[in-house]
């Protein structure tokens, strides 16, 4: 355990583990925690993006080393994780940002295949993480576990991302648990909603031509998607770094917006998305 606080750089010492650190969020995030002074293994599946990553936090200033790794296998962790402590050491600060809106459309069309792959990188990855860096910071008595989520309360606001709501709930379950379980050791655990940022996933919605989108879920859903106010990453990176450095365990954060969202806009479906309150029901699209 460190001995004392750098006000400047309150996370000097630590080692901090971004997934999905590629670009979008992670990316902000990854140059956030190292602002604060952590050295940060940024995790990709593209060691390209990853490597970008790192080569914005080293400009700045921070350390940070790239790891290329597919989560969709839940077998590459161990190694993922030995990489990590050889390179930069055991992790002090986990952040489960990867995540996929895949498939999409009624349920009555997704391929089993495809609802496993989410479930798979959606949560397994987030468990399988959690469980491989939890003993060393336990042992070290000092442990931070953010995991990164989408959907603010109504649970129904996603249609069309029926496995993507899914995937949310079981994510916010297990870390609550997860919360529970860790009460006393030190190590916290807490998720993070996020949403209406923009990241190169939204900038792909919006090139796609919703006229010739055949079904009316999927419609909706890339509708509601672009037709809404969005911020950039940092605003929500420098969110979350304000709650890493807390102690609070078991919470559902929801990001806090420093400007307003633009007023209400009809979707797809003629219902109306609210769009003036910070934690009301979204329409749910991570990216
Ligand atoms: N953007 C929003 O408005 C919004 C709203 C709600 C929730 N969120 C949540 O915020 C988080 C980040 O979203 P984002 O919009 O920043 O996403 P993004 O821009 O699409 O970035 C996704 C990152 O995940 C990585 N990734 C994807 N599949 C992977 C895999 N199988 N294994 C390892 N890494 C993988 C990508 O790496 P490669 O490029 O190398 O593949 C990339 O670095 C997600 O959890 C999302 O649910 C975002």
């Amino acid at each position: 355990m460190l001995g004392f606080v750098n006000v400047r750089r309150p996370l000097a010492g630590r080692v901090a583990l971004v997934t999905g650190a590629g670009g979008g969020i992670g990316r902000a995030i990854a140059e956030e925690l190292s602002a604060a002074g952590a050295v940060v293994a940024v995790v990709a599946r593209s060691q390209a993006r990853a490597g970008a990553t790192v080569n914005a936090v080293r400009t700045a200033g921070g350390r940070a080393a790239p790891f290329s790794a597919d989560l969709h296998d839940l077998g590459s962790v161990p190694c993922l994780i030995h990489g990590i402590e050889r390179e930069l050491g055991e992790v002090d600060i986990l952040v489960n940002n990867t995540a996929t809106v895949m498939p999409l459309g009624p349920v009555t069309g997704v391929q089993p295949a495809a609802v496993l792959r989410a479930l798979t990188l959606n949560v397994g990855s987030v468990i399988t993480l959690a469980g491989a860096v939890i003993p060393g910071m336990s042992r070290r008595g000092w442990g931070r576990i953010t995991n990164i989520s989408g959907i603010p309360g109504n649970r129904a606001s996603t249609p069309g991302g029926n496995v993507y709501a899914a995937c949310v709930a079981a994510l916010e379950s297990h870390t609550l648990n997860l919360a529970a379980e860790l009460a006393g050791s030190g190590v916290t655990a807490n998720a993070f909603r996020t949403q209406r940022i923009y990241t190169s996933l939204r900038a792909w919605l919006e090139t796609i031509d919703r006229d010739h989108i055949e079904d009316p879920l999927i419609r909706r859903f890339v509708t509601s998607q672009i037709d809404v106010d969005v911020i950039d990453s940092t605003g929500p990176a420098r969110n979350l770094l304000t709650h890493v450095l807390g102690t609070e365990s078991g919470h559902i954060w929801d990001l806090v917006r420093n400007r307003p969202l633009r007023r209400k806009t009809p979707d797809a479906s003629g219902d109306e998305l609210d769009t003036s309150a910070t934690s009301r029901p979204d329409s749910g699209r991570p990216g």
